[in-house]
């Protein structure tokens, strides 16, 4: 079993995520985050939005329906398209560009696409015939109304912030730069959804703009200046400090401050350097808003899948919405009026998910698996085990257990089975520490504290347990076991 599959039958098994409306069949596309899957997204999410409050962002939840003429004025009407390949033996359809990644061909028509597939005799996946057609498919899912414009499932969440640009504005007092953020659901009617939550049609996204003068430095400090693997379009993959990225003109100081950013929160979930990336789109990939655009790519077992993308979309947006809507949305400093540019990187929550589980998955000598979360992140902080349910274990490990939960609700009590299989549980979930409490802790109230990816184990005093500090975010057993 691939390092994929592995996560896949585990996310079932232990309930991080699985296939939704699975008694009727499934429906492709379409995930359900399991008990343990939501605590793991929600650890992401609070990663994403203290990382964004540090820098002074402000937040925006608008709704998931779109009036059709949003996405006239923001071009995804026209132009949100994905092109089609299908299969002229066996009907199976598929995005053309992945049905051509080993070409490294990128066609820009439904045409090119056809004449690619034929001349480089890509096979289908599904039956081996080499014979295609292609169409273009707008990626949209429209909603039936009886009455009314018509609506759409929105494809980003970016539309609601800049329909919203003035009334921001004024609650940010006027000032640039100005970066806002929303999490929510997007939708996109994808020809061909992949396993686990890497491509769904209903996904999660936390999309920022950053709103800003282009002709100003509106982020003059990198948030942590990291040494990144950078792929340019043009030149040969390297690794460099971001601030000589933007010294070599490799790339604008704003810009450079999202990349880094961007890197900044896939390392506070967890993510080692070594499986991150930033790869810039090369002119042809980037999407019709898009000036520049790089991809934060996480290495998900030896695939380098992009779980952010932190484009430029310079003012296309807010010049086109001013054209529609004939709203005045220019900014006035000084002597100059002008339309705002954007930068935005959109957070890919699912892809962070599974980028982190499949990272994570570790087998151990004895053949059982462990999940390698980040202790601040797994879904449980610590879990609770009396070794026995009865003599008052039972009761001291719950009395302590109840404390505990009232200050760092991120715990969990298992009393089933033998000691071995409860640790063996609770690494196939990747909780970071389990605390055992055995007949010497009802007479020295000592227990044992056993970390996960060690399997190591020391006494320590059940009130050095009670007295630890709740942070927000953060998981307090670290500090017993440092
Ligand atoms: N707003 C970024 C995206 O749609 O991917």
């Amino acid at each position: 079993m691939s390092k994929v599959e592995e996560v896949i039958e585990l996310a079932k098994r232990r309930g991080f995520f699985w296939q939704a409306f699975s008694i009727y069949g499934g429906q492709s596309g379409f995930l359900n985050y399991a008990p343990l899957g939501v605590l793991l997204k929600d650890s992401v999410i609070e990663a994403w939005k203290r990382n964004l409050l540090r820098h002074g962002a402000i937040f925006l939840d608008s709704p998931n329906v779109t009036p059709e003429d949003v996405f006239r004025a923001s071009g995804h009407l026209e132009r949100f398209s994905d092109i089609a390949a299908r299969c002229r033996k066996c009907g199976t359809k598929f995005k053309a560009e992945s049905l051509l990644t080993e070409t490294g061909s990128i066609p820009k028509t439904s045409d090119e696409a056809k004449e690619l597939l034929l001349a480089n005799r890509v096979k289908c996946p599904v039956c081996g015939s080499v014979q295609w057609e292609s169409y273009d498919f707008n990626v949209m899912f429209r909603i039936q109304t009886s009455d009314g414009p018509n609506l759409y499932l929105r494809p980003e969440t970016a539309q609601g912030i800049f329909t919203d640009f003035r009334l921001l504005l004024n609650f940010n007092r006027g000032k640039l730069p100005m970066i806002t953020a929303q999490l929510g659901k997007g939708f996109r009617n994808e020809i061909s959804p992949r396993q686990g939550l890497i491509r769904m049609r209903e996904f999660n996204m936390g999309e920022v703009e950053a709103f800003l003068d282009r002709e100003a430095l509106n982020f003059p400090n990198l948030p942590s200046d990291s040494v990144v693997k950078l792929v340019p379009n043009t030149l040969a993959e390297t690794r460099l400090k971001l601030s000589e990225a933007v010294a070599n003109s490799m790339i604008t100081q704003d810009h450079a401050f999202f990349l880094d950013l961007a890197v900044d929160v896939l390392k506070d979930v967890g993510l080692s350097g070594d499986s991150i990336r930033l790869r810039q789109h090369r002119k042809e990939e980037l999407s019709h808003y898009a000036r520049d655009c790089w991809d934060a790519e996480a290495d998900i077992d030896g695939e380098w899948v992009e779980v952010i993308g932190i484009a430029d979309r310079g003012n296309y947006d807010l010049s086109r919405h001013q054209q529609f809507s004939g709203e005045n949305l220019e900014v006035t400093e000084g002597e100059r009026s002008f339309v705002p540019s954007v930068i935005e990187p959109a957070f890919g929550i699912d892809r962070i998910c599974f980028a982190l589980l499949v990272n994570a998955i570790r087998k151990r000598e004895n053949g059982y698996k462990y999940l390698s979360l980040h202790p601040d992140i797994a879904p449980y902080h610590c879990a609770f085990l009396p070794l026995q349910n009865r003599d008052g274990l039972d009761k001291l490990a719950e009395d302590v257990f109840f404390q505990i939960r009232k200050r760092d609700p991120r715990v969990t009590f298992d009393q089933s089975g033998s000691i071995g299989k409860r640790y063996a549980r609770q690494d196939e979930i990747g909780t970071p520490y389990c605390i055992t409490f055995d007949y010497q802790s009802l007479e020295d109230r000592t227990v044992t504290i056993r970390e996960r990816d060690t399997t190591s184990q020391k006494r320590i005093n059940i009130d050095r347990i009670l007295d630890l500090p709740a942070e927000e975010g953060r998981n307090p057993f670290t500090r017993l076991y440092s």
